[in-house]
């Protein structure tokens, strides 16, 4: 059960905890776009950075999505740096999907008054890897991937043709957190998914409870509760 110091205040959390996870359980806010507490952490976006110092060692930012609870760490989320790191990669994110109702009120709150980088076209999609992981851990299907590097990089099924296993459950839909993807873009890749297609049921891969077959989930805070649920029984 390591000790640390969050904010000034002395907390002890369970073994394995993230910073992020120790900050949430105290109600310590820090704002994450990548992170979703139904998936495995991916450290993508670097929203969460939050300031470290383990002394000796001078202080360092962190992502604190992926960073470990450590004995006697002294963290500060909300120092200067931490804004500044924060503020910059608000720009960053800003810059394709400048139009984002929750991206906009983080700048606000981040006091960002230009965005100093701009991509060409408007482009929602954020690379936060959620659709892509909530596709592989929750559906236990894997459709759609990050393909390409750089500004090319985006959201695809593999070699950009309709995908053979996508069941268009709508799940990466749902949890697009820029709702940069639209079902009927799913659906587009997938010719068979007409109205009166067949699919055979698929069962969420963490409850094996929730019917994933298509269009059916309404909420996502559904598997957010199973995956939760999951992890008190093993506690
Ligand atoms: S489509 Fe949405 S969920 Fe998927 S990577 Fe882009 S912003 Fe994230
Ligand atoms: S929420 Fe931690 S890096 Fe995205």
């Amino acid at each position: 059960m390591p000790k640390l110091t969050i904010n000034g205040s002395e907390i002890q959390v369970p073994e394995g905890r993230s910073v992020l996870e120790a900050c949430r359980e105290h109600g310590i806010p820090v704002p994450t776009l990548c992170y979703h507490p139904a998936l495995e952490p991916y450290g993508a976006c670097r929203l969460c950075m939050v300031e470290v110092s383990s002394p000796p060692r001078p202080s360092r930012l962190v992502a604190s999505c992926v960073h470990p609870c450590e004995e006697d760490a002294v963290i500060e989320t909300d120092s200067e740096a931490v804004r500044k790191s924060r503020k910059t990669t608000i720009e960053l994110l800003l810059a394709g999907a400048h139009n984002d109702p929750m991206l906009l009120a983080l700048a606000e709150e981040y006091g960002v008054k230009e965005i100093r980088f701009t991509l060409p076209e408007e482009d929602l999609c954020v690379l936060c890897g959620l659709c892509v992981r909530a596709c592989r851990e929750i559906v236990g299907v894997g459709a759609i991937s990050l393909i390409n590097r750089g500004m090319a990089r985006k959201v695809s099924t593999p070699f950009q043709i309709a995908s053979s296993t996508c069941i268009a459950c709508g799940t990466c839909v749902l949890i697009c957190p820029t709702d940069a993807i639209k079902l009927k873009d799913i659906t587009h890749f997938h010719s068979v998914h007409g109205a009166d297609s067949e699919f055979e049921r698929v069962y969420c891969q963490i409850c094996d409870d929730v019917d994933l077959s298509p269009v059916v989930i309404q909420d996502v805070d559904v598997l957010v509760g199973a995956k939760v649920d999951q992890e008190a029984d093993l506690e």
